[in-house]
């Protein structure tokens, strides 16, 4: 098992199973925080230097949110403009630098290997939030976080899962972390939608394979989804393509809506995507008109990421067991009309 505490998470190669388990038992005690309905101070004093130089909505402002949620203070950057890489810093020395500021340091980058390469030189924990078209960690951890709980709820587990990974799976660093982490399962069997030229990484694909997992790959979205357990979508992620014109002649092949789903899905298929999705009407790769479908998991994979990265900061600063102690109930707290 790993050890989590000073621990980077860079890569899921790090887990097994029972690393995976664990992360998921710490998560679900987080709720109470998440939900706002108690405090924890747990980490009054500690600093998370959330380091983003590249675009994000969710994963930045979700790190940011569980850290605070434990009692944590964020100090942040966000792109490169306001960062002293522009003036030649190397990763390195950003990261000797940043440590000193920091207990713990979260970090998006364009490239691949980055998060890896900053980590080597930080004097504490660095998890990534993504690092160009190689992975990202967390958002896999809290998509099967969701998909546990979505099984669970219509009694059944990961193991035997069926799923269909739909889209950019060459430059959908989502799915290369999603397909790592369920190979740690049983018996999970994964259909492949794409363009040929988008097809998931030959190393990724490989691994799946020789652990002997059934794979199928398409692109065809229809016939290719009738039997399975969860649509899990993703947007053609034009900022890895050398130019806007060559992303244009994939975006909007696999569009996902209630018609489509009505008529091939089964009536419980669970509908997921790492977001953002892109609902320009050239692309629309999951409807809008989907947004009362009971089984559209995508805002609840959001929530869940916000109790899976307090799980991993209680984690890698070694509080677990003392979150329960420095908490309380919230003063203002009113259960939610949702
Ligand atoms: N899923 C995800 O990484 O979203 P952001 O780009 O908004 O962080």
């Amino acid at each position: 098992m790993v050890k989590f505490t000073g621990a980077h998470i860079v890569s899921i190669d790090q887990f097994q199973r029972a690393d995976v388990d664990l992360i998921f038992e710490v998560a679900d005690t987080m709720e109470p925080y998440a939900l706002r309905k108690r405090v924890t101070r747990v980490l009054e004093g500690a600093i998370l230097g959330n380091m983003f130089f590249e675009a994000s909505t969710r994963t930045r402002i979700s790190f940011g949110s569980a850290f605070n949620l434990l009692g944590g203070q964020v100090r942040e950057t966000a792109g490169f403009a306001s960062s002293a890489l522009i003036k030649g810093e190397s990763l390195q020395d950003t990261a000797r630098v940043l440590s000193g500021f920091s207990d713990v340091i979260c970090m998006r980058h364009p490239a691949a290997g980055s998060v890896a390469k900053f980590a080597s030189a930080s004097r504490v924990p660095v998890i990534s939030g993504g690092d160009g078209d190689n992975e990202h960690p967390t958002q896999a951890l809290l998509d099967l976080y969701t998909i546990r709980k979505e099984m669970k709820g219509k009694g059944r587990s990961i193991d035997g899962l069926k799923i269909a990974m739909i889209g950019d799976l060459r430059y959908g660093r989502t799915v290369h972390s999603l397909s790592k982490l369920l190979s740690l399962y049983k018996d999970v069997e994964f259909v492949l939608i794409s363009p040929h030229e988008l097809s998931l990484p030959k190393n990724i694909l490989e691994l799946v394979r020789s652990l002997g997992f059934k794979v199928s790959c398409s692109d065809h979205l229809t016939e290719s989804i009738v039997d399975v357990d969860i649509v899990y979508s993703t947007r053609i992620q034009e900022e890895r393509f050398p130019s806007k014109q060559q992303a244009d002649l994939y975006r909007g092949r696999f569009r996902l809506n209630q018609a489509i789903y009505t008529e091939f899905c089964q009536p419980n298929t669970v509908i997921m995507h790492p977001l953002p999705r892109d609902s320009r009407s050239d692309a629309n790769e999951l409807d809008s008109d989907l947004d009362d479908n009971p089984n559209l998991a995508i805002f609840r994979q959001t929530d869940n990421g916000l109790l899976v990265r307090m799980a991993l900061f209680a984690m890698v600063l070694d509080v677990v067991n003392k979150v329960e102690q420095y908490s309380y109930a919230a003063r203002w707290y009113k259960e939610r009309q949702n």
